[in-house]
């Protein structure tokens, strides 16, 4: 079987699917209060063709999906849509990365589909920051959302932003959450993928100044083998259940075995989050390729991978690193 190597010897398993790039939440570090420009309809990705590309890759050795958005969930048959990838058979995970507002009724229709993982977007556990974070008022929902998924069969990461001098201080209060509860808590580097672009702060919040916050509240961490191509450095407290984590998003210091391409919901092929996009698949399917020139292209494109996100973000022909997480996928 042909695989996805790019030039540096790595391979790519990991596809990251924008099912949609509308979301029911403004969170403040992903676009502004009036939201972003959302494409029509007719640009974005259809079922079958996300159906399609998913197939060709996986014959390429790409055995993990994950889907986001936007707000995977908000986008009408998204469940039709898991069922038939889970007949995939060369696909080992397809997993969610959601705020949750709307899952509660599906999550036992996922555990039937099989699906793997769910990745729960959750920056605080007080319910006025939270309006403030996402400028919606849905915390209780979100929480009790929490709890089904812990009561299910899922595996459940919680993924925090960390935004300075707005929920720093609870970084002892997630991951006391550990404790007795089997989660994955990561803390996450903001980017500048809001919209808008890099916000001014005067603290910056990068991996090692979590860990050191971590520090203050636990003596007992310990280090954890991580996954290869984990994008979390993850750690565990002496004797609680779960684990916590923290993703070097804007720091990128896991490009080295960097197993990921995206496509967004425009089908706008990236080779890493920090690139402007290399390529439209959505366009190169409406002009009638076969599955033989998509694979063709998918192997070629691949080997543009740049070593790095920061060679990625030199190279952009658009140079402001601004477009919103909704319209990259995550
Ligand atoms: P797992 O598959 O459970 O490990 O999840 P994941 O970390 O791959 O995906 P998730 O959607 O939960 O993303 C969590 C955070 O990590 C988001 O802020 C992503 O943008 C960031 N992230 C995911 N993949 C990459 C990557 O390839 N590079 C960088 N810099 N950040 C990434
Ligand atoms: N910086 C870091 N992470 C972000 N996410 C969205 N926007 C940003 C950003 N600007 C996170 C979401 C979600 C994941 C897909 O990306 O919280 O968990
Ligand atoms: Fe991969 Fe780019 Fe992310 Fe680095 S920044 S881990 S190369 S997607």
């Amino acid at each position: 079987m042909k695989k996805l190597v790019d030039k540096f010897g790595r391979q790519i398993t990991y596809l990251r699917l924008a099912i949609t790039d509308r979301c029911n939440l403004r969170c403040q570090y992903c676009m502004p209060a009036h939201g972003i420009d959302i494409v029509d309809r007719k640009d974005l990705l259809s079922y079958k063709e996300m159906y399609r590309i998913t197939r060709v890759l996986s014959e390429l050795g790409v055995n993990k999906v994950r889907l986001t958005g936007g707000e995977p969930f908000v986008r009408k048959d998204f469940i039709n849509f898991l069922e038939s990838l889970s007949f995939n058979d060369h696909l080992d995970q397809i997993n969610i990365t959601t705020n949750g507002a709307l899952i509660s009724k599906h999550i036992s229709k996922l555990e039937e589909l099989g699906i793997n993982a769910v990745n729960l977007s959750l920056d605080t556990l007080n319910a006025d920051k939270f309006k403030q974070i996402t400028r919606r008022d849905i915390f209780d929902e979100t929480m009790q959302t929490l709890d089904q998924l812990l009561a299910s069969e899922l595996t459940l990461k919680l993924n925090v932003v960390i935004l300075p001098g707005v929920n720093t201080n609870e970084i002892g209060d997630f991951i006391a959450l550990t404790k007795n509860k089997n989660i994955a808590v990561r803390f996450i580097e903001e980017m500048p993928f809001n919209g808008v672009g890099l916000r001014k702060t005067d603290e910056v919040w990068n991996l090692n100044r979590i860990f050191k916050e971590a520090e203050k509240y636990f003596t007992n961490i310990i280090p954890l083998d991580d996954k290869k191509s984990s994008t979390s450095k993850n750690f565990k407290i002496k004797g609680y259940r779960g684990t916590f984590g923290i993703i070097p998003a804007f720091t990128r210091t896991i490009c080295g075995d960097c197993n990921r391409i995206r496509i967004t919901s425009t089908g706008m092929f990236k080779n890493c989050l920090f690139d402007d996009g290399v390529f439209n698949i959505r366009d190169f399917i409406r002009n009638g390729a076969s599955d033989d020139d998509l694979k063709e292209l998918f192997i070629k494109t691949v080997q543009q991978k740049p070593i790095n996100g920061f060679v990625a973000e030199a190279n952009r022909k658009n140079k402001k690193v601004s477009e919103s997480m909704s319209t990259i996928g995550g």
